[in-house]
């Protein structure tokens, strides 16, 4: 596991900053989302009260609705600025249809995945798009199966350690500062479910590459979307200008058919809330069986 927990205040600022701008680049992650959406045609579920964790601009809380239209919607984010933007972008996505008597109007939670603002046993469904490689995943995770009801899903998908190691490496010729935070692996995270005794669990990888034609704008994306360097031991203060030139002289070496290319390992994975059904054994480990983990 690794050591550096993200700085929550950093990461709600920075985001609440990125809330105007955010739809404009989030290419990747409208892509994940529609990705886990379609993987619920496959599961059948009548929730009642269902949890958007890291609402962020509110695009998947419209589809949602459509999906499930009898359920209540729960957004949840750690940036105020990001609920406020998900109620404006609701409000435009369902126009009129917002005043129906049978519309119900989502409510909006300002709150941590590591400690949701929701009761116990409370929640029929956790969908969380590219949230939880913000969170800690043994925290996030048990709570996620604190507030599920027993017969709960939680859907999600998170980044895996492969993200952006065109731009990690490139730094790394740079300077010895983390400039690109640090993703649990897959193990990490079935490891973490199977703890806070999610069951069922069923968890793949699949890499994602997004083009670019300089590596300034793959740096200026990041920005916008709010992602920032969370690192405790990240360079503090501006990059210099020197060292922001050396950093894109160093990714050419990844130019291919004339774009630069960014990687994302994207985890994707679902399980029910319930009892424990995976127990550690004597030496701590725990055995999670290989036909619940695919890789493609
Ligand atoms: C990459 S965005 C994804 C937003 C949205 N799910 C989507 O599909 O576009 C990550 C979101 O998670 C939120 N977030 C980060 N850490 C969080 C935490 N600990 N608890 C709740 N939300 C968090 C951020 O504020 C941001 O809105």
């Amino acid at each position: 596991m690794i050591n550096e927990l993200p700085q929550k205040q950093l990461v709600a600022d920075s985001f609440g900053r990125a809330a105007a701008h955010y739809d404009d680049v989030a290419l990747l992650q409208r892509q994940t989302a529609d990705e886990l959406l379609e993987r619920l045609d496959l599961v059948k579920i009548k929730p009642k009260r269902i949890v958007d964790l890291g609402v962020g601009t509110g695009r998947n809380l419209d589809l949602l609705s459509k999906r499930y239209p009898e359920a209540q919607l729960i957004a949840v984010d750690i940036a105020t600025g990001m609920l406020k933007q998900a109620k404006q972008t609701y409000r435009e996505q369902q126009g009129l249809k917002r005043w129906l008597p049978t519309n119900n109007k989502p409510y909006y939670l300002a709150g941590d995945a590591e400690n949701l603002p929701l009761a116990d046993n409370s929640v029929d469904f956790v969908f969380a798009n590219l949230t939880l490689q913000w969170c800690d995943p043994r925290a996030s995770f048990a709570e996620i199966q604190r507030v599920l009801k027993a017969d709960g899903l939680v859907m999600f998908s998170t980044l895996g350690p492969d993200t952006l190691y065109e731009l990690r490496r490139s730094w790394a010729q740079v300077d010895d500062y983390p400039h690109v935070n640090m993703f649990y692996d897959m193990h990490d995270v079935g490891e973490a479910m199977t703890e806070a005794a999610l069951t069922g669990m069923v968890l793949d990888a699949d890499h994602y590459i997004l083009t670019y034609s300089t590596a300034m704008a793959l740096m200026k994306d990041l920005k916008v979307l709010g992602a920032r360097n969370v690192n405790r031991g990240r360079r503090r203060g501006l990059t210099g200008k020197e060292a922001l030139e050396k950093v894109q002289q160093a990714y050419e070496a990844f130019r291919q058919d004339n774009v630069l290319p960014a990687t994302y390992e994207v985890v994707f994975g679902h399980a029910w809330g319930g009892k424990k059904a995976q127990t550690m054994s004597e030496d701590g480990s725990i055995n999670i069986p290989i036909s619940q983990i695919i890789r493609k």
